[in-house]
């Protein structure tokens, strides 16, 4: 089968890692790809993703039977209802589907009508209404821009004042028409657990849970970042919790396929859950594989992705069975000296083939290219994930740690405490 995967991550990798692995997949491209993705696939430049005729154009030409839609503004912008209409398989749900991410307003509509747990809430078009619902609502409390925002419309707020800034700066155009409408809504406290599901005519998958670290720094200090480091399964969650992000995750895969969110829901649904005193609830979804949560995930799915993703795809959901390694994983991100903010790139990567030489691990590339002259360089802000299996969750960290060490590039930023609460245990979040 020829594969065309869409975007450019770790994640993207990770996923191309996983199809190129099975005996199924003939000749599998990634567009725009990066530097990893460039020694198992073959990298497509100049392909604009988010255009649902250019890849339908690229998808005809090299007869490629299944294009899996990495990040989600190409799903937002309906590319896979476009190659859907064409006849070509899409892991990826259509544009309608894919506003469970593209707007916080549509997404909190839908939980409310599924009685999803999650947080109280208001969305307003108008700036002295959502004023008046935070001084109502009172500190600490949450100002979402409605919209795609890469990650960065989201206003944990300890105090009115901050709120009150955050609606501004929204209906300001901070983060242009994503901001125009806004959530507000009451802050929950509680370790954060990432479930992913391969969902496919109503039907979920779960996945093996994942736990993200957002911020830049040790100690969960700094800026939020598109997250820090990452391990699975998660240890601090309990059985009764697991079971009720399982049936969320079913209420939710249900609910795409009947009145009145009726949908075509083909593809990952990402459940962004906060284990509150209350139990689980969710934060947000998100309508495709999590980054960097698929670098922990897939590298612990037993069996061939190909078919698992082409059953998803061909809406066959009998025929999706999921076994997971008992391995844990631990994965850490080497980012570029600045990131979230500036950064330089171009900075040669050194020690990558000494690091996977290692037992048990894998580096997938994040922010990565290949000179002229053949070197690996730093490309983005996230530069590599330094993937890590291990029998026992400490054994998997300390694998991971020496593989970064192997690694070195100019400026070369990573958080040394990944999974270190983890291993305290709930408390450590008290
Ligand atoms: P979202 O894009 O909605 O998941 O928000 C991004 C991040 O903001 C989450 O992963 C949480 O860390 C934080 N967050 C979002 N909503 C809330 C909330 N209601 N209470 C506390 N933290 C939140
Ligand atoms: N890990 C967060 C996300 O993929 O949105």
């Amino acid at each position: 089968m020829n594969i065309l995967v869409l975007g450019s991550g770790g994640r993207e990798h990770a996923i191309s890692w996983a199809l190129a692995k099975s005996p199924q997949c003939d000749n599998l491209y990634v567009a725009p790809g990066n530097g990893g993705t460039s020694a198992i696939a073959t990298n497509v430049a100049g392909l604009s993703a988010e255009s649902g005729q250019d890849v339908l154009a690229f998808a005809q030409e090299h007869a490629i039977e299944m294009v899996v839609i990495g990040p989600e503004a190409p799903l937002v912008a309906g590319v896979a209802d476009v190659l859907r209409e064409a006849g070509i398989a899409v892991f990826g749900p259509n544009a309608q589907g894919a506003q469970l991410e593209g707007s916080k307003t549509y997404s909190k509509r839908f939980m409310e009508a599924n009685n999803i747990p999650t947080a109280r809430y208001k969305s307003f078009t108008d700036a002295d209404e959502a004023r008046a619902f935070c001084e109502e609502l009172g500190a600490p409390l949450v100002v979402k821009a409605d919209g795609l925002a890469a990650g960065k419309g989201v206003i944990v707020a300890d105090t009115l004042e901050v709120a009150l800034e955050a609606v501004d700066s929204c209906f300001s155009g901070s983060f242009g028409e994503a901001g125009q409408t806004v959530v507000v809504e009451e802050m929950l406290t509680g370790p954060e657990c990432s479930l992913l599901a391969f969902v496919s005519n109503g039907k979920a998958f779960c996945m093996a849970p994942a736990q993200d670290h957002k911020r830049a720094f040790d100690g969960d200090l700094g800026p939020n970042t598109g997250g820090m480091g990452v391990y699975s399964p998660v240890p601090i969650v309990t059985k009764e919790e697991m079971a009720t992000m399982y049936d969320v995750m079913e209420t939710a895969a249900a609910a795409t396929a009947k009145d009145p969110f009726t949908f075509d829901y083909r593809g990952c649904l990402y459940g962004g859950f906060m284990l509150t005193p209350d139990g689980p609830q969710v934060l947000e979804f998100n309508a495709r594989f999590g980054d960097p949560e698929t670098q922990v995930v897939l590298p612990r799915l037993q069996g061939d992705l190909v078919d698992i993703m082409y059953a998803v795809a061909q809406g066959r959901p009998e025929d999706i069975k999921l076994s997971w390694s008992d391995k844990w994983a631990v994965s850490v991100v080497l980012a570029s000296e600045g990131y979230p903010g500036s950064y330089e790139k171009g900075k040669v990567i050194l020690g990558v083939s000494e690091a996977e030489a290692l037992d048990d691990v894998i580096v997938f590339h994040a922010g990565t290219a290949v000179n002229e002259d053949g070197e690996l360089i730093t490309a983005g802000g996230r530069v590599l994930n330094v993937v890590a299996l291990g029998d026992t969750f400490e054994q998997a960290r300390e694998q991971a740690y020496r593989a970064c060490d192997l690694i070195n590039f100019e400026g070369k930023q990573f958080r040394t405490d990944i999974g270190k609460k983890a291993l305290q245990g709930r408390s450590a979040w008290e």
